[in-house]
């Protein structure tokens, strides 16, 4: 058990009353961390680009560098982004502690998880929220996103808690009447979690929460 009041003061006072549609779920996320023992790895796609943006982004890189210096010192953050303005206003964000690495997000966590794998580490967090989403024409980014869990799938276990932003649930409905919306099949995970959530259907995986984010543990 690692739980750092420091963290937890942060998020619940900085943090907290801000991050609107993902704070119940990044709440899980770092109650789920402070259950492990030892240090963790976080690895996130897509950095955080615009200070305070709570709300709409969720600052999901400072939160992760926060957590991890609060944590202890041999816990790690990686995070990439194909934008050199999204990697430089990170690193105005964060601390030394994170790296921030530009590159197309595919390519890096084949070659990083490759890099953990030799150095026998594995991955904790994986955050999934680079390619932003069109909610109308999601497949693009859920494609994308598809490929960056494949890419970094040698250094996911059986443990490893696979997180993906902009994933509310999306459904079809009949609307009998003004008051009454009916769904005429059961909702799915959408948005850039979309065909994460078929192959974690498809190999297994539980589905651990899916408000605005979803989040799923054993691929
Ligand atoms: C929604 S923002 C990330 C927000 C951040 N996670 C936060 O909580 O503040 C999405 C980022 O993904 C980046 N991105 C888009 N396509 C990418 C790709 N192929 N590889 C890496 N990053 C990508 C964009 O440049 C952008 O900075």
């Amino acid at each position: 058990m690692a739980r750092s009041a420091e963290f937890w003061e942060f998020f619940d006072t900085q943090a907290a009353p801000h991050l609107a549609l993902r704070e119940q779920t990044l709440r899980q996320v770092f109650t789920h961390l402070d259950t492990l023992t030892g240090p963790v790895t976080i690895v996130e796609t897509g950095c955080a680009r615009l200070a305070g943006n709570w709300a709409g982004d969720g600052q999901s890189t400072v939160l992760f560098d926060q957590y991890i210096r609060c944590r202890d010192t041999d816990s790690a953050c990686y995070t990439v982004d194909i934008s050199p303005e999204s990697v430089a206003a990170c690193r105005q964000l964060v601390s030394p502690r994170v790296t921030v690495t530009e590159s197309d997000s595919v390519a890096y966590l084949g070659s990083l998880a490759k890099t953990l794998v030799s150095t026998g580490k594995h991955i904790d967090l994986l955050y999934l929220d680079s390619f932003d989403v069109d909610f109308v024409h999601f497949y693009p980014s859920a494609v994308h996103h598809l490929k960056e869990l494949t890419a970094a799938r040698i250094a996911i276990t059986e443990r490893t808690w696979v997180v993906v932003d902009d994933a509310p649930p999306t459904g079809h409905f009949v609307q009998p009447s003004v008051a009454q919306l009916t769904p005429i099949m059961p909702f799915t995970v959408g948005g850039k979690g979309r065909l994460v959530a078929d192959y974690a259907s498809a190999v297994g995986a539980q589905l651990l929460f899916n408000y605005y984010q979803a989040g799923w543990v054993g691929f």
